[in-house]
């Protein structure tokens, strides 16, 4: 069977998703499970970057280096390359809604909604604020990651 395909999506892809899929691939190795993973944003205006250095330093923090990521906008091909694309906040649900396909093959939804208790939630976004809103966003998706691995586990 192939290996299941997530895709994080945020709004600039250099903050929160870069981290999002970050913590499943870590989350995933840790758990000895195969997967694919990626990041996008809605928005195009930082393609060809890497993620925020404050992203960069929160994933070192963890041992992992998010250096070798580039940002990259969403496309509708994206919803029949992947199983799955997680949203990081209800606005980039909502604008992912408005792209996809009819018959896309993946299921859309938003990341916190993998978390008991956390239906709903935004994954603020840490880009106008200082480096502990980071932290933040890293237990958040990491708690994400964790369940989201945690139900591949329970299916395999
Ligand atoms: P992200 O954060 O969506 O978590 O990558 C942002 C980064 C940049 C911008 C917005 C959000 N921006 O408008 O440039």
């Amino acid at each position: 069977m192939a290996e299941p395909a997530f895709l994080f999506v945020c709004l600039g892809n250099i903050c929160r998703s870069p981290l999002a899929e970050a913590a499943f691939r870590a989350a995933a190795a840790d758990a000895g499970v195969a997967v694919v993973a990626d990041s996008a944003g809605t928005g195009g205006w930082h393609a060809g970057e890497q993620p925020d250095r404050r992203s960069i330093a929160v994933a070192a923090k963890h041992g992992i280096d998010i250096t070798g990521q580039r940002a990259r906008q969403v496309t509708r091909e994206d919803f029949d390359r992947f199983d799955h694309i997680l949203a990081l906040d209800p606005q980039n649900l909502a604008d992912l809604r408005r792209i996809a396909p009819k018959d896309a093959r993946a299921r859309l939804r938003l990341l916190l909604d993998a978390v008991p208790g956390w239906e709903g939630r935004a994954v603020d976004d840490p880009y106008y604020g200082g480096p502990e809103g980071f932290d933040r966003t890293w237990d958040e998706v990491r708690a994400a990651a964790d369940r989201l691995v945690e139900d591949l586990v329970q299916t395999r």
